[in-house]
């Protein structure tokens, strides 16, 4: 079980929540509930703090599949360390939406998005630390840069925000995709992770599109692909 930070404990106490409850449960928080629970996430996510997982990790009975050599093994590494930092980025950018969602539904649906993510970052950094390596050092620009976009994307309505959300996803999808074509092929448990992660992020998609997405205009998409390629290229090293 991952135990909160002092910090973290004292903040959970005063809004009378259990660290190992799930903080995405559908609550009537007040702003200032949320705005406190927002800043310990920001703070946590982006410095570091271990992600909770409430599912199994996919990977948890499987092992290599053969010896990998070093090259194989820092090549995986770094993939898992890119995979990671969007991870950090998807929580800064659903926790953004639901900062700022104005519809009750569209703030639990995101909520429920992020629980999903933390997931993801749980498993990542599992799998990071089983193949002797970390995760990348730029976290707090990954965590803050996305918290922006997310914002400015949110505050233009819930719509565009949901529209944001869909893209975001469809590139990820696509990105794993990619990845499972570039892990070594002896790597079964980083394969079955970005496996499982593909799958929830195509659902996250398509459940944003059901939730009224509206569809970015080509430059904006672009420019996101643009970001995200900076993001990878930078988190596969640092
Ligand atoms: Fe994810
Ligand atoms: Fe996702």
């Amino acid at each position: 079980m991952v135990r909160a930070a002092p910090d973290t404990v004292n903040i959970l106490n005063l809004l009378e929540i259990h660290p190992t409850d799930s903080i995405m449960e559908p609550r009537n928080f007040t702003p200032l509930d949320r705005l406190i629970i927002g800043l310990d996430r920001v703070l946590g996510a982006a410095f570091g703090r271990p992600a909770h997982a409430s599912r199994a990790n996919p990977a948890g009975g499987l092992s290599e599949a053969g010896r990998l050599t070093p090259e194989e093994r820092s090549h995986a590494a770094g993939l898992m360390r890119v995979n990671h930092a969007g991870e950090i980025a998807a929580q800064a950018l659903y926790q953004a939406h639901a900062f700022w969602a104005r519809d009750h539904r569209t703030r639990q649906a995101m909520e429920q998005a992020a629980q999903e993510e933390s997931d993801h970052l749980a498993w990542c950094e599992q799998r990071l630390a089983a193949l002797g390596s970390r995760p990348s050092l730029l976290r707090p620009f990954w965590y803050a840069g996305s918290f922006a976009i997310g914002s400015v994307a949110s505050l233009l309505g819930d719509r565009w925000g949901l529209g944001f959300v869909a893209e975001t996803e469809q590139q990820v999808v696509r990105h794993l995709e990619s990845h499972l074509g570039m892990l070594p092929a002896a790597d079964l448990p980083s394969r079955e992770i970005v496996r499982q992660m593909r799958d929830d992020e195509s659902r996250h998609a398509a459940q944003a599109v059901r939730n009224g997405a509206v569809e970015l205009p080509e430059p904006v998409r672009s420019l996101m692909s643009l970001a995200a390629r900076v993001m990878t290229t930078t988190a596969y090293r640092i």
